[in-house]
């Protein structure tokens, strides 16, 4: 009902129905008047012929005003069907209208929901953290360094596939990584100096009780958010090279969610005092961790801390700032995407949507279409100088991706010609590259969308 194609055809074919009964009526009238006005000419001999003529032409005439009058009745009847037509759409539009401001209500609520959650479990980290004096704003701070590098890793790190979402998870999870403290008795918690092997290896249990507080865990926590949790709280003490603990894992079977927290804990724990030690300063926590005095980590972890060192002591001395504020600072910008208008064209709905999500964390501005068809119409409506870039799905349904590039450069809208479009592919091969920018393609970007590379395309082409 709203697709502007048939919506043409019909505004289109009552056009020709109006232009056809126009034609209609003024040839009946033009031979009517012929056969009226021939007959004036005929000579007084032919009286009778005339006569006969003249009948003929009258009730030629009186079927032609009635076939009129039916092709009126027709059009009417037509018009009165296109206006239903239209008024349904109208409907169709309201109602469409009505279930998007319902469904942006619900997602409001969910996230007023979402961040009382957040609340709860902080609520619950700090009860664990009130009981272990020196560490204070510690869990506060730990979910901040977390986010910061997470954003880090999401950026320069695909191969673990982190999403703005999923990096919010793991820093909100982070503030319960200690609390199976709670479990540990006072004497080995509060103890003011070194504990004995026997006591260490009492608290190292912390990260296996912990596992068994969340096993009571409220089930509307949801399936991710638990597992996130469990793997901080279980192995946020594991080292890349099997030496830490519980368990021993070693490199990548650590989940990056505790290796990151890892070092977000082991950072704080080193610019503050503690009642073994004194603080250190952020250089020298830095420097630490980076040559492995703390234990072993991933070297591409390393390298995403190394980045984000100045964004570390920057929060470390304003550690009151939200997840919303760092989002603003680690994650903008960084990326050349803040502010740009992009036209995202993809017909899967939850790539879509997790793609423009990504890059709307970003700053950017992200219109979704399905289709080449709706790209078109929005194209054609906003016209191309108020996007910065196409973003195209190479594998359509319904339309080779060369075409539906010849459709955007050829649609003679200004500016079809030159706007920037990134072909997004499943494909890593030089040939599939090759062949896409053959078609007109700017830049030939890999699924799953990463914020360096599309970042890097925007700052190549516009
Ligand atoms: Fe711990
Ligand atoms: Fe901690």
């Amino acid at each position: 009902m709203n697709n502007p194609i048939s919506v043409k055809i019909k505004y289109f074919s009552s056009v020709v129905l109006s232009v056809m009964t126009a034609v209609y009526f003024s040839a009946v009238k033009t031979l009517s008047d012929t056969i009226i006005s021939t007959q004036t000419e005929i000579e007084p001999a032919q009286e009778v012929r005339r006569g006969a003529d003249t009948a003929f032409a009258r009730t030629y005439y009186a079927e032609f005003i009635l076939g009129f009058i039916l092709v009126c009745v027709l059009a009417i009847l037509i018009f009165k069907v296109l206006s239903d037509a239209k008024e349904k759409e109208r409907e169709a539009e309201r109602l469409e209208k009505i279930v998007s401001e319902r469904t942006q209500l619900l997602q409001e609520k969910n996230r007023q929901l979402s961040r009382m959650n957040e609340d709860i479990i902080e609520f619950m980290g700090n009860i664990v953290e009130a009981r272990d004096v020196e560490s204070g704003e510690h869990i506060k701070r730990v979910k901040g360094f977390t986010y910061i590098l997470a954003g880090q890793v999401m950026r320069d790190c695909p191969k673990y596939r982190l999403t703005p979402d999923k990096i919010r998870l793991i820093a909100s999870a982070s503030v319960l990584h200690d609390v199976g403290k709670i479990m540990i008795p006072d004497s080995i918690l509060l103890k003011p100096g070194k504990l004995t092997q026997e006591e260490f290896e009492i608290m190292k249990t912390h990260s296996i009780r912990g596992c068994e507080i969340l096993l009571s865990a409220p089930a509307d926590w949801g399936l991710e958010y638990l597992r996130i949790s469990t793997e901080i709280v279980r192995w946020h003490h594991e080292k890349y090279d099997g030496k830490g603990y519980p368990d021993g894992l070693a490199g990548d079977d650590i989940p990056i969610s505790a290796q990151i927290v890892s070092v977000a804990d082991c950072y704080d724990a080193l610019i503050n005092k503690r009642c073994y030690k004194d603080a250190f300063g952020f250089d020298k926590a830095h420097e630490m961790i980076s040559n492995g005095e703390c234990g072993a980590f991933s070297p591409e972890l390393m390298k995403c801390f190394a980045k984000v060192k100045d964004d570390f002591e920057s929060f470390a001395k304003d550690p009151n700032k939200s997840l919303d504020d760092l989002s603003q600072k680690t994650v903008i910008n960084h990326t050349k995407l803040g502010g740009k208008q992009l036209l995202l064209i993809e017909d899967d709905e939850l790539t879509r949507e997790m793609t423009a999500g990504i890059i709307e964390d970003c700053g950017a501005n992200v219109t979704r279409c399905e289709n080449i068809i709706k790209a078109l119409d929005i194209l054609n409506l906003q016209e191309f100088q108020e996007f910065d870039a196409i973003i195209l799905e190479m594998v359509m349904p319904d339309i080779e991706y060369p075409m539906a590039i010849g459709m955007i450069r050829e649609s003679g809208v200004p500016g079809a010609d030159t706007i920037p479009i990134f072909l997004l592919s499943p494909f890593s091969s030089e040939k599939d590259m090759n062949r896409a920018l053959e078609a007109g393609a700017s830049a030939y970007l890999l699924k799953p969308l990463t914020i360096s590379a599309l970042s890097k395309a925007v700052e190549q082409y516009t």
